[in-house]
């Protein structure tokens, strides 16, 4: 028999015990920042070097933080589970950490992409891309991050992957940004849902859930033992 599939959708609160903070909580990015100065393409067009020296500082921290227990515990649920984690956030803790399976939704901070070419997509050597730094084909390269009002491009796909999930965790997202929040609904009927969060978030519309108001430093590796339990005794029956 094949292994059971877990989809985990990871939002901002999966990184913050690595010390990234998180959007809308107090202290949050978007307290510091305006959405529509460093995260749209209108802002692009109208101060590049904004928007440019956002996503700079953005991976200059990443290089100075490392994955979490959380991280660490999306790994360890592979040697049971077909695990497929499905992230809103723009960090590489999850591929750092060795996870297998990571969809970015809203793009990677280590990557840059053309301006006239969406298809070409490069790694960035170090954390600084600057104005003048130019594709094979001469443009200017840009984050690779999806900006509000712009496309989300895998989220068919995402939507595909969680209407296969025996399981769906949640981990960390204040389920306010859509599409991505709007996942939860491709469940199948019956499908339990883990959530683990300490904030206080509108969940009525979650069916079958499990609501783990904890830190995901601290939920997360708490339910990864008791699911791989479960496995290992043949008690999971979804
Ligand atoms: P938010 O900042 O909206 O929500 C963070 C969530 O993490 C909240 O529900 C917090 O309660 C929770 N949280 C805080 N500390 C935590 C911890 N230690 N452990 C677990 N949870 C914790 O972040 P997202 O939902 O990820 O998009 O935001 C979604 C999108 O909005 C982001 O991908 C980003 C942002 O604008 C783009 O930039 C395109």
């Amino acid at each position: 028999m094949g292994k059971k599939r877990i989809v985990v959708l990871t939002g901002a609160g999966v990184s913050a015990e690595s010390g990234i903070s998180t959007f809308r909580d107090s202290g949050g990015l978007w307290e510091k920042y305006d959405i529509s100065e460093v995260a749209t393409y209108q802002a692009w067009e109208r101060n590049m070097e904004l928007v440019l020296d956002f996503y700079n500082q953005r991976r200059k921290q990443l290089l100075e933080v490392k994955p979490n227990s959380a991280h660490y515990a999306l790994v360890e649920l592979e040697e049971q589970f077909d695990v497929q984690i499905i992230t809103q956030n723009v960090d590489n803790l999850h591929e750092a950490a060795g996870s297998s399976q990571v969809m970015h939704l809203h793009g990677e901070l280590i990557k840059v992409r053309s301006t006239r070419d969406e298809s070409l997509v490069y790694t960035l050597d170090g954390w600084e891309l600057k104005k003048g730094d130019l594709c094979e084909l001469g443009s200017q390269l840009r984050p690779h991050i999806v900006w509000f009002g712009e496309a989300v491009p895998m989220i068919p796909e995402a939507a595909r992957l969680t209407s296969t999930a025996d399981i769906l965790l949640i981990i960390g997202t204040s389920l306010n940004v859509y599409p991505a929040a709007g996942l939860v609904s491709y469940i199948e009927p019956g499908t339990p849902v883990y959530l683990i969060d300490p904030g206080y978030l509108a969940v009525d519309h979650i069916p079958n859930l499990t609501f783990i108001r904890e830190t995901a430093g601290v939920g997360t590796p708490k339910l990864v033992r008791k699911l791989l339990q479960e496995a290992q005794s043949g008690s999971i029956n979804p």
